[in-house]
């Protein structure tokens, strides 16, 4: 998201806003895309391939290296390289950080981040930002809480540094062993934007416009006992929600484990199912961004 120009994400929020109401169908009709899931996804992996057949497209593709040659030794950029000739657009997702980056630099299509590891995934971030636009309209003036995992997650980084280009103050809610890297802090501060750092939603819940709630990323700790640690140290509840603006939104990209009880789903505020939702037409404008003639 570090890369990406104001005006290219509002392009896309424009155009993922015009595919929602029906818009351009079939517009990709002959084009395919590889969808490279070296990492699990229910979200990322289906609304893509949702999107591109809306758009009148093809997909192939994978969703675990088992059936593939990467078991055989077959590097990345053997596959993005080889994946290139069969496709016109390539959605990766990888554990490790910078694996779309490399992809993009051995592959003659367009590559889309569909998240690397701890580092980013740029596609939940627009979506997220369609998300909050639909519910409050804009985003200048916003308080902006996310919490939980800021280390290891892929989905608190890219969304600070997006929501920094606008008049926003965010908090960074997480345990120290699990807060926001020194330098994306440095990076929002540096753009203007008021920053916090607290321990508890408590400390802030009643003065959010936002609430991003992220999982605890199990599969990134280094033993299972770390993990452990932090496991269920954040949850949602009535009582909490109780403590918050009428108005203000309940997000989470998805999947939880216990950040969020299923006794807040029906409150009005919680927003994360409509979210996952606009995975489909958000991933619409990206794929017909990166095919368009
Ligand atoms: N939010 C998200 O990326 O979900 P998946 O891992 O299911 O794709």
């Amino acid at each position: 998201m570090r890369g990406m120009e104001k005006k290219q994400v509002e392009d896309i929020l424009k155009l993922a806003s015009k595919f929602e109401k029906g818009g351009a169908s079939n517009t990709l009709k002959g084009k395919i895309l590889a969808t490279l899931f070296f990492e699990p996804s229910t979200r990322t992996r289906f609304s893509f391939e949702s999107a591109m057949k809306r758009l009148g497209g093809t997909c192939v593709g994978f969703s675990s290296i088992e059936g593939t040659s990467v078991k055989k030794g077959e590097t990345l950029i053997d596959t993005v390289n080889i994946m290139s000739g069969y496709s016109d657009c390539i959605v990766i997702r990888h554990s490790k950080e910078g694996a779309a980056k490399l992809a993009s630099e051995h592959s003659s299509v367009p590559i889309v981040n569909a998240g690397d590891g701890s580092h980013d995934h740029p596609t939940q971030t627009l979506l997220d930002l369609y998300t909050i636009k639909k519910s409050l309209k804009n985003f200048n003036g916003l308080r902006v809480g996310i919490c939980g995992d800021l280390r290891y997650g892929r989905t608190g980084r890219p969304l600070s540094i997006a929501l920094s280009n606008y008049d926003t103050e965010i908090s960074f809610i997480s345990p120290p062993q699990l807060s926001m890297d020194k330098s994306t802090v440095k990076y929002i501060r540096d753009n203007g934007t008021n920053v916090k750092e607290v321990l508890k939603i408590e400390d802030v819940i009643r003065e959010l416009d936002v609430l991003y709630m992220t999982r605890i990323q199990r599969e990134r700790f280094p033993t299972e006992e770390e993990y452990l640690k932090f496991s269920g140290h954040y949850i949602v509840n009535k009582e909490l929600m109780n403590l918050a603006k009428k108005n203000m939104i309940l997000m989470h990209p998805l999947p939880r484990v216990n950040e969020i009880s299923v006794e807040v789903d029906s409150d009005p505020r919680a927003k994360y199912f409509e979210q996952s939702r606009n995975g489909v037409p958000t991933r619409m404008a990206v794929l017909y961004t990166a095919m368009k003639k």
